[in-house]
């Protein structure tokens, strides 16, 4: 048996069953046609392949009233998968593929059928860095901000045990709600679509942390077996079509949790500081990120190197950050630009949860700073 993530269009309107226990099930059809790109860089549909997907739950429950709604809609579905030969006498070979999905994700909010198979999908940063305190979360709460007010759909998710980002990002998300160590522990059944919740400002959800159980969940990854490390992916691939941005906030580690949000990124967004600059503690951060991408993600690259905090008025701060531009430059890191200045309006508006651009004037331009990153990680303004 293997693992499989795919996305593909239903075959026909699956029927809602219920198992001796009254839970609801359902199989569905799904047909996944093959992308191929051309040397002119254009697509082509390859094969076809029909799937047999088996859904549990709620998860049951909701794909057929959406393909009620809807029609042949899209969805990706991630499980064990199997496939079985039949040698019928006489007859033809036939091979059945069957997944029993543990994710299922809609590729649409619309309630209308989807019919384009080229869907946008969400791309995926991991704020980063084993050091405390450099900015992280604040540089996610900021980019956030300006990811919304640029009209993109934004899913924030907060794989610290602290649980920083989602008190400042999230109202009234209680101690023993679910949240990511429910998705990613073995025990739960929560799916990430089971977590998530609303975010303070519109267009925002969170995949929230409170209380102490992600730190119980980075101590059961650490003895769990294979496959661990994309756990958050696998999860992620169920709800990327229905974002444009997924910012993933780590804590101060390179633990299996920081792994989980690197293996699921498209780009890693180092956030450091000018004063707190150290060679090593970059160089340690680097071979992490490059043994994940030889491991478990070839699409990771180093997106983006933020210079928080800085102090250009200082002797020292302009000192380091000469040495980083040279170390980023030798080590060909997109090094974002400006640097972040210290300031305490930076704190402030993360702490009380505001927009720089809801600020007076210096505030705004603080929020220039960060809307200038956004465009630089994801080429859209
Ligand atoms: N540019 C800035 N100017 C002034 N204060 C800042 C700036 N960036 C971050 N801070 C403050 O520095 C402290 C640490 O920032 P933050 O919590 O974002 O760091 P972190 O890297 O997420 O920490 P941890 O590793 O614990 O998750 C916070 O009090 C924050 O308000
Ligand atoms: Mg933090």
């Amino acid at each position: 048996m293997s693992y499989i993530t795919r996305t593909g269009n239903l075959a026909a309107t699956p029927v809602l069953r219920e198992n001796d226990k009254g839970k609801p099930y359902t199989y569905a059809r799904v047909l996944v046609t093959d992308r191929i790109r051309q040397e002119d860089g254009s697509y082509v549909d390859g094969a076809t392949i029909g799937y047999d997907v088996a859904v549990q739950g709620n998860q049951a429950q909701n794909l057929v009233d959406a393909a009620e709604r809807c029609g042949n809609i899209r969805i990706t579905f991630a499980g064990e998968y199997r496939a079985t030969v039949y040698r019928p006498e006489g007859g033809e070979e036939r091979i059945q593929h069957e997944v029993r999905a543990d994710e299922v994700g809609k590729h649409t909010t619309r309630e209308e059928p989807v019919t384009d198979t080229n869907q946008r999908e969400a791309v995926i940063l991991t704020a980063c860095n084993q050091k405390g305190g450099v900015g992280k979360s604040t540089t996610v709460f900021h980019l956030t901000r300006a990811a919304v007010l640029a009209g993109l759909r934004v899913l924030v998710v907060d794989s610290d045990p602290q649980g920083n980002i989602t008190s400042v990002l999230t109202e009234d998300v209680g101690e023993t709600e679910p949240g990511l160590a429910d998705v990613l522990s073995e025990y739960t059944p929560d799916t990430i679509a089971d977590v998530i919740v609303p975010g303070i400002w519109e267009g925002l959800d969170v995949v929230p942390t409170t209380g102490e159980t992600l730190g119980v969940v980075r101590d059961q990854l650490v003895v769990a077996g294979a496959a661990r490390e994309g756990r958050l992916s696998r999860a992620l691939e169920a709800v990327r079509g229905d974002y444009d941005l997924i910012l993933i906030d780590c804590g101060p580690n390179l633990d299996q949790l920081v792994i989980n949000a690197l293996t699921a990124a498209d780009g890693a967004l180092v956030v450091t500081q000018t004063k707190l600059w150290s060679a090593n503690g970059l160089a340690k951060l680097l071979d992490t990120i490059t043994q994940v991408q030889q491991s478990y993600n070839p699409r990771l690259r180093v997106a983006g190197v933020v210079l928080n905090q800085h102090e250009s008025r200082t002797v020292g701060g302009g000192h380091w950050a000469g040495e980083i531009e040279a170390a980023a430059e030798a080590r060909g890191l997109p090094l974002l630009t400006p640097p972040v200045p210290k300031r305490q309006a930076i704190a402030d508006a993360t702490e009380e949860s505001i927009g720089l651009d809801e600020g007076d004037a210096d505030a705004r331009e603080l929020a220039a700073i960060y809307d200038g990153y956004l465009t630089q990680l994801t080429g859209r303004n």
